[in-house]
């Protein structure tokens, strides 16, 4: 045996317990991320803890241990078998101090937390306070800048593209205007995929909320000229007022114009296999990472491979939308 793998071998051996909590809002392929950490774990002799409700099942205790037979006939099913939360308390330095206890309370060496931007914000302050923690990226709204990848987004878009799809049908036979709100209060990826794998005349993004009301009045009577059997606008639930924009927009155009709303069947639903396959691979890296004596890290995959930053220096990063994708979008609808 090296003396590296000696050295790997010790630290291993002082991993004896990994927790597990899923935060934020919940995202397809987060039952095959806790599933593939209990496998993994389990696998190197390592005992799992599932925390129940994020950080507020955490700070109440709701502490149950995870068998290999618990995680099982879950990867195919949507939400979180662990369910998830927000919690305000989490927020204060005291609940973070009482989050940190109760790690060591419970024996947790190692503690893996699914969800957002937020969540990583929980997991640094609990690395700070030595729960070594790695975090995995788990929402449908894309907008972690550190990967390109994150579970749930592929699922979800795929909902959001099938059903807009189905609003599609309905609208050219009545030679409508439809206006489909998709999730994202911030981020518009889920907008700008949709707006593109849809086909959409025009596509509103929360990071673009300056958009022209009359622009898009002039252009929905000029589609019209062109031949054209509907005009599907792509709204994101960051720029909303969905339903008002549909009657103003149905008043100035004489064209009738339905206003449909997504809302959270985007976040349910079976993942793709893309989900259920990324999900594992980094669920299974965040117990590696976790035995390799790595803390206040975040999963991500990045130029075709699974990579791992520093949290802080992930939450310092910022995400932009594509301006080529975006531009190009436009140049679709003549
Ligand atoms: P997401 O993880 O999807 O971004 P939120 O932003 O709602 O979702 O964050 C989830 C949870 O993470 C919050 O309810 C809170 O408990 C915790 N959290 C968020 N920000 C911080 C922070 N700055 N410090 C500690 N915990 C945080
Ligand atoms: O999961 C991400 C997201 O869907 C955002 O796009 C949206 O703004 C938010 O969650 C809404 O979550 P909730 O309805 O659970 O507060």
């Amino acid at each position: 045996m090296s003396e590296q793998e000696k050295v790997l071998e010790n630290i291993e051996d002082r991993v004896r317990t990994i927790g597990v909590l899923t935060s934020g809002g919940d995202a397809p392929g987060m039952n095959a991320a806790i599933r593939a950490v209990v496998r993994r774990a389990l696998s190197k002799g390592i005992k799992v803890r599932g925390i129940r409700r994020g950080y507020h099942g955490l700070l109440k205790e709701e502490i149950i241990d995870l068998t290999a037979r618990d995680v099982s006939d879950i990867i195919q099913r949507g939400g979180t078998i662990l369910q998830t939360a927000r919690c305000q308390t989490m927020r204060t330095v005291e609940g973070q101090q009482k989050a940190a206890a109760i790690c060591k309370k419970y024996g947790i060496d190692g503690l893996v937390v699914i969800g957002g931007d937020g969540s990583f914000a929980g997991a640094q302050k609990l690395a700070n306070l030595g729960v070594n923690t790695i975090a995995i990226p788990g929402t449908i709204d894309l907008d972690i800048a550190c990967t390109d990848y994150t579970i749930g987004f592929d699922t979800a878009v795929n909902t959001a593209m099938e059903a807009i799809d189905k609003v599609r049908d309905t609208s050219t036979s009545h030679e409508r205007c439809s206006i489909i709100e998709v999730m994202g209060r911030d981020a518009g990826y889920l907008a700008l995929w949709c707006g593109i794998a849809n086909g959409a005349e025009k596509i509103l993004l929360p990071e673009e909320k300056d958009y022209n009301e009359q622009e898009i009045i002039d252009d929905i009577l000029e589609n019209k000229k062109r031949g054209k059997k509907n005009y599907i606008i792509i709204n994101a639930e960051g720029v909303g007022d969905s339903l008002n924009m549909a009657k103003r927009i149905e008043e100035a155009t004489g064209i009738e114009t339905r206003a449909t709303i997504l809302g959270h069947m985007q976040r349910g639903g079976s993942p793709t296999c893309k989900d259920r396959v990324y999900a594992s691979t980094m669920g299974a890296l965040a117990v590696d990472l976790l035995c390799e004596g790595k803390t206040n890290r975040v999963i991500g995959y990045r130029n075709g491979e699974y990579v791992d930053y520093d949290i802080d220096q992930a939450l310092s990063m910022k995400k932009t939308i594509p301006a080529y994708q975006y531009s190009i979008s436009k140049t679709f609808a003549i």
